[in-house]
């Protein structure tokens, strides 16, 4: 495997999940006997989208959760991720208790690092976010949460914001009357404390442990750091038919104007180091021909 370089500045100190259980049912039938974040989006299963994200922060140790149902799926699928350069382990969630659970299931995995979680049907989109992971990463203490402004907030996490100051007030789970628009995202960093916090917290009134207790929590200590994701990123919402649909033309229009792929997860890995063009070769050569491993293989030509 290729050298170390892009290895964000906190090396092991960080550790990933991707969440990615539920029953998806507002997709029902497509969910019926496949997990939601295995769904295509356009051209690649949905969790490639979260997964490039923690790897563009330069996260290599990575726990894929999900349900006892799909979670053999995932292994199938991702392997143990050589790959694509990174270490992937994997862990069940027996019912969805909600997004906090992953740190009670995660806790021997994190140990005494700090974690960045993603949920494995967000899809983030736009120059700097890779910067702005790894500026998250080296966080000493504390979380960093992002904010994205939506047109449906209540469907969301929000964050109220002191007018002057943008400093976050309050963060309340799907408010009827939203305090603003501006949705919390699924993705988050947090320092060792979160398994602590996420064994303290009481199930919401819909019987969940809400990760936006844990915001709270660390907000109440005042070690929350809200970043405002601007209009040059895209957060793109995959819960219902339509957005599903909307994701999916929104990665296609990308890849045939710029002629790249969103998502590729061993051009990450050669980017960051984490991989050789040789590396990425030798696994192409063991795959069919499509326009994935097609791209694959001219992008490891280009770098050989
Ligand atoms: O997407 C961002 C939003 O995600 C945040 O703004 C909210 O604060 C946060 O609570 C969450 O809200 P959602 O309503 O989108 O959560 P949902 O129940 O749909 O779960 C999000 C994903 O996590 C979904 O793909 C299923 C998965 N999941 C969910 C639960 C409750 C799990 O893997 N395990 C769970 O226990």
């Amino acid at each position: 495997m290729g050298n170390e370089q892009g290895r964000c500045s906190r090396g092991d100190n960080l550790k990933g999940i991707v969440l990615a259980g539920g029953s998806g049912s507002r997709l029902y039938p497509l969910t019926r006997s496949v997990s939601k974040q295995m769904l295509p989006v356009y051209d690649k299963p949905m969790i490639y989208y979260p997964l490039s994200v923690l790897m563009l922060g330069g996260i290599r140790d990575i726990l894929i959760i999900s349900t006892p149902r799909d979670l053999p799926r995932f292994e199938e699928l991702l392997g143990d991720g050589n790959h694509f350069g990174v270490s992937l382990a994997y862990a069940e969630q027996q019912q969805p208790n909600g997004l906090a659970e992953a740190f009670i299931i995660g806790r021997e995995f994190v140990g005494d690092d700090s974690v960045a979680m993603i949920l494995g049907d967000n899809i983030f989109y736009g120059h700097g976010i890779s910067q702005l992971c790894r500026q998250a990463a080296e966080l000493r203490t504390g979380a960093a949460i992002f904010a994205y402004r939506v047109d449906d907030p209540g469907q969301y996490g929000v964050v109220e914001f002191e007018p002057q100051t943008q400093r976050a007030l309050s963060i309340t789970e799907k408010p009827t009357s939203p305090a603003s628009d501006w949705a919390v995202t699924g993705l988050y960093f947090y320092d060792n404390d979160v398994l602590d916090i996420a064994r303290t917290i009481e199930p919401s009134s819909r019987g969940e442990l809400e990760i936006t207790a844990i915001n709270n929590a660390y907000l109440e200590r005042d070690q929350l750091h809200v970043h405002q994701l601007g209009r040059g990123f895209a957060w793109l919402d995959t819960g219902t038919h339509d957005s599903l649909h909307e994701a999916s033309s929104f990665v296609r229009t990308i890849e045939h104007r710029q002629g790249i792929k969103m998502a590729c997860l061993e051009e990450i890995g050669l980017s960051n180091g984490w991989l050789a063009a040789e590396d990425v070769m030798n696994w192409v050569n063991q795959l069919d021909s499509s326009p994935y491993t097609d791209y694959l293989r001219r992008v490891a030509s280009e770098r050989a």
